[in-house]
């Protein structure tokens, strides 16, 4: 298993700093986006699978004949569906509607096993529903094993100890803001230890959609998978954040494809929101110069959502002319 582990961590990162102009207030700034749609398995959740997975063997917990069970909206699954085949045990993941059709039949398409709840929590969202579903599979078969991505200190751990240096090793000096989307708060929480630890001065801005819960704010409907939470973060705290910007479905999405008309890079939807803030926190701090945006994935998968004019209208944000 170790050996697998090992062949796995090899394969991870390494993923390529970008530059791009965008508008900021009149100005062309430059901003550095890492694209971890470059990542194995398509995003940055490759390497939190990795991590979390890495501790489940590290502790003995993941025996011949067991099945990883997890709440995802989408990306950690199919990171961990690879990692499953890849160790030759089972994988079911627990969905929601705002998984896209493009990931559920990446998952199985992987082998894995998909379980849909369709109920949505008292926090306008389905990760109180899908959590409960988890439990409910927990307390009915004890071949599951828990990945649990929302309390492992391995989540971000593996950001502390991996996606941290990384960055700092591909650039000439630390950034002077760093932006990063929140739902677990794992990637966000990790990145920033490292740099705090490294006592950089850089800005540290947590970027979430309105409505998400995972650090503090109003509980509200959101239509952006892969950021945002129905319930509080375990990993988010005061001292990691600098700003905490949030961030409407409408800039998220003039931003992605703004970026696409002008530089051809296909982000994600999380990576719309990312540059959105940044550019947002540019034209309000004009001292800062160097900006590094963690863009979580690529756009293929989002087709159907923030690059469609129809599923825009459909939720009442319609897009401005990119
Ligand atoms: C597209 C995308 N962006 C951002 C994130 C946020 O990552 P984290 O859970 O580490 O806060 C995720 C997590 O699922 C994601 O899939």
């Amino acid at each position: 298993m170790k050996h697998y582990l090992d062949r796995f961590e090899a394969l991870l990162g390494l993923t390529p700093i970008k530059p791009i102009t965008l508008d900021v207030q009149g100005e062309p700034r430059t901003i550095h986006l890492k694209l971890e749609g470059y990542n194995l398995t398509g995003s940055i959740k490759a390497r939190t699978a990795y991590g979390l997975v890495r501790g489940l063997v590290r502790d003995g917990r993941i025996r011949p004949g067991v099945r990883l069970l997890e709440s995802t909206s989408g990306n950690l699954g199919v990171a961990l569906a690879s990692m499953a085949r890849f160790l030759d045990i089972g994988f079911t993941a627990v969905l929601d509607p705002m998984s896209t059709a493009e990931v559920r039949s990446r998952l199985t398409d992987l082998g894995a096993t998909i379980v849909m709840v369709d109920e949505v929590d008292e926090a306008g969202g389905y990760l109180l529903s899908r959590l409960a579903k988890v439990q409910e599979m927990l307390r009915a078969d004890d071949g599951y094993v828990w990945v649990d991505q929302y309390n492992s200190p391995e989540n971000p751990d593996i950001h502390r100890r991996m996606t941290g240096p990384e960055i700092l090793d591909q650039l000439p000096a630390a950034p002077d803001a760093l932006f990063a989307a929140v739902s677990t708060g794992g990637t966000f929480a990790g990145i920033s230890q490292c740099f705090r630890e490294r006592a950089l001065a850089t800005r540290m801005v947590a970027v979430d959609v309105n409505g998400s819960v995972a650090y503090g704010g109003q509980p509200g409907r959101r239509y952006l998978s892969g950021i945002g939470a129905s319930r509080p973060s375990s990993f988010l705290k005061a001292g990691l954040i600098d700003h905490y910007a949030y961030v409407d479905v409408g800039e998220a999405a003039h931003y992605c494809r703004t970026v696409l008309k002008e530089t051809g890079i296909h982000l994600g939807a999380s990576s719309g929101a990312v540059v959105a803030a940044c550019v947002r926190y540019l034209g309000e701090h004009p001292d800062v110069q160097d900006a590094l945006c963690i863009c979580a994935d690529g756009g293929e998968k989002y087709e159907s959502t923030v690059y469609s004019d129809s599923w825009m209208t459909s939720i009442g944000a319609l897009p401005r002319q990119a």
